[in-house]
């Protein structure tokens, strides 16, 4: 596995964010924070939830496209950004497979345990494969991705929906720049929809989301030597109807300080005192459409599934 996040890196990149985001007002954590071992865990266990229907809907895209994805785009090299257990992963390298092309995979992660475990899993499942797993942040080593072969870069999930607007903007730029003819780029997005759907799939029953969501206490409290209280925070979802997008936020229960040891920061929350977690932006078609085109990307395929809920865009360099 090639790392760019060594834990020197790792360290400072987590103390800059928790300087920035908890010095605000109002208070905010980036959401790369919740993927410790831990946090790719219970973010697996979402993805079966009855109400998180983002991943069950990409499936079934995938199930019915694959194989034209893979003949549109004639990619012998599949680069995933986000990749973690790489689960829906295996239609796309089965259709590559399938159609003659495959032969090579690039899953890319912050979560080196989880990344390393996937990786593993299809290097055995698809011998002949070569698997290149990149321990990296999408935000900042685009440039630096193994370009191998005609590739396809997915970004699935609808995790591009995480990423602010203007970081998202940056991001699609940068990752077009890094693109050579004849390489696609798969994006996956969660549609707008009935808002009380779109806030129960992120405040299920079983509060699993809710456990996801103070694991980012739990990996600054073990990184940084600080001591939140997780249990002192209850989760918060809500739907912003201006912005089109989910927010979670950790809301305090109570007043209290708490002390970040590794940076000698001491930080005050008032009771009831409510901290950005994550954005979790939902789309409509022409206007994620109109941002891939106005990064420089044409797009060849647009597919949904059949309740309209989820999209597969397929761009080309
Ligand atoms: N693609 C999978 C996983 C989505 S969860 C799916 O569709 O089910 C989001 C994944 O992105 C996690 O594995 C997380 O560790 C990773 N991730 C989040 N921010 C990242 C960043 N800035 N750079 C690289 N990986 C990141
Ligand atoms: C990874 N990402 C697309 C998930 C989402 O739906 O925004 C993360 C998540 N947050 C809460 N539940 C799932």
């Amino acid at each position: 596995m090639t790392s760019h996040l060594d834990h020197d890196y790792l360290r400072q990149a987590l103390e800059h964010d928790v300087i920035a985001g908890l010095t605000a007002t109002p208070k905010w954590l980036p959401p790369k924070w919740f993927y410790d071992a831990a946090g790719s865990e219970l973010f697996s266990r979402i993805t079966r939830l009855p109400e998180y229907y983002p991943t069950r809907r990409e499936l079934a895209i995938l199930r019915a496209r694959a194989a034209d994805l893979a003949a549109v785009s004639g990619a012998d090299t599949l680069v995933e950004l986000g990749s973690g257990t790489s689960e829906k992963t295996v239609l796309l390298l089965d259709a590559l497979s399938a159609a003659g092309t495959l032969r090579g995979y690039t899953p890319v992660d912050v979560d080196a345990v989880t990344l390393e475990a996937a990786a593993r899993r299809l290097a055995e499942r698809y011998p002949g494969l070569a698997v290149r797993a990149v321990c990296a942040d999408f935000e900042r080593h685009l440039a630096l991705l193994p370009r191998y072969g005609r590739r396809m870069v997915a970004f699935l999930g609808g995790t591009i929906g995480n990423l602010e607007p203007a970081a998202r903007a940056v991001f699609l730029k940068e990752l077009r720049a890094t693109l050579r003819p004849g390489d696609t780029f798969l994006l996956g997005a969660d549609l707008v929809k009935d808002p009380r759907r779109l806030v129960a799939a992120y405040d299920d029953s079983a509060g699993v989301t809710a456990e996801f969501n103070r694991n980012v206490l739990r990996v600054i409290d073990r990184e940084l030597d600080a001591d939140f209280d997780p249990e002192a925070f209850e989760h918060v979802a809500l739907y912003d109807e201006r912005h089109d997008w989910i927010e979670m936020r950790l809301r305090a229960t109570r007043a209290m300080r708490v002390w970040v040891g590794g940076l000698g920061l001491a930080v005050s929350f008032e009771a009831g005192e409510e901290m950005r977690t994550e954005i979790s932006a939902k789309f409509r078609p022409e206007r994620l459409l109109a941002e891939l085109e106005s990064a420089g990307f044409e797009v060849r395929r647009r597919y949904t599934d059949p309740a309209d809920d989820f999209t597969l865009v397929l761009a080309a360099a």
